[in-house]
């Protein structure tokens, strides 16, 4: 039985990824605003803070940490010349900088486990689309963070990132709001269909698991071929 710590792990990816550990008797502490999907599930903790604006350390954290993910993002598209300020810092905020201090919270538990972190990235920070200037920014650095922090803390910890496509979560809810949207995203795909939270999350266990005991510093695709195939 092993120790996580799933940040935004109570809907979409995160609830998935919860879900999945717990089934497998292992013990997770989730930290979101709300419980969401996960409440009642057994070895499953919840403490209930904006990570926007909660101080980790004084958070109590599990003393050793098998393994940490980083869930919380955004989806926030629009015409360059229409981002405010604010859009471009609330994106790096949640999706940069509180990762950043979740995982210097987190770092005396990972060492003392010789841990592991997946982050997540999107399929627009490496591939150009239009209208993610804002998010492909935050995720890139994203991508940076791990291959960065992979190389300081190997061979102790192992850092990964999952780059997902449009997933049928809460967060791209607007984006999939009718069955014309859907299928309009679906064929956009190569696999000619949206990602389901339980595609991105089987990636998330792999590789909070011992099974990917040599896999460090890698950007993941689990995007319905969109980021590395053209079929049309
Ligand atoms: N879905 C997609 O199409 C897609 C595509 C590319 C990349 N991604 C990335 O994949 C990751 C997971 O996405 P998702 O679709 O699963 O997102 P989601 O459905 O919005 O779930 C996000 C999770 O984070 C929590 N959360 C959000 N804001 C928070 C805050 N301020 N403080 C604390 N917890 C917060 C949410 O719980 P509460 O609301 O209860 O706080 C929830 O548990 C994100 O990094 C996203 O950028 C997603």
């Amino acid at each position: 039985m092993k120790q996580y710590v799933i940040v935004g792990g109570s809907k979409g990816i995160g609830a998935a990824i919860t879900k999945s550990l717990a089934n497998e008797g292992h013990r997770i502490l989730v930290i979101s605003r709300t419980v969401g999907e996960i409440g009642g599930l057994v070895g499953v903790d919840h403490i209930p803070a904006d990570v926007t604006s909660i101080d980790f350390n004084k958070l109590s954290l599990p003393v050793s940490i098998d393994g940490l993910a980083y869930c919380p993002g955004s989806i926030n598209l629009k015409p360059f010349h229409r981002f405010k300020q604010v859009d471009f810092d609330h994106d790096w905020q949640i999706n940069v900088q509180s990762a950043v201090k979740c995982i210097q919270a987190c770092l005396p538990g990972l060492k003392e486990s010789k841990g592991c972190v997946v982050l997540f990235s999107t399929v627009a920070a490496q591939t150009g689309m239009p209208f993610h200037s804002s998010i492909a920014m935050a995720k890139g650095a994203i991508e940076g963070l791990t291959r960065s922090l992979a190389a300081e803390y190997a061979p102790t910890l192992r850092f990964n990132c999952i780059a997902p496509s449009l997933t049928n979560t809460q967060l791209a809810s607007r984006l999939l709001s009718s069955p014309e949207k859907e299928e309009a995203s679906a064929k956009r795909h190569p696999l000619q269909s949206v990602g389901q939270p339980e595609d991105i999350a089987a990636m998330a266990k792999f590789l909070l698991s011992d099974s990917s005991k040599w896999i460090t510093g890698q950007v993941i695709g689990i995007d319905g071929g969109m980021g590395s195939l053209k079929t049309i």
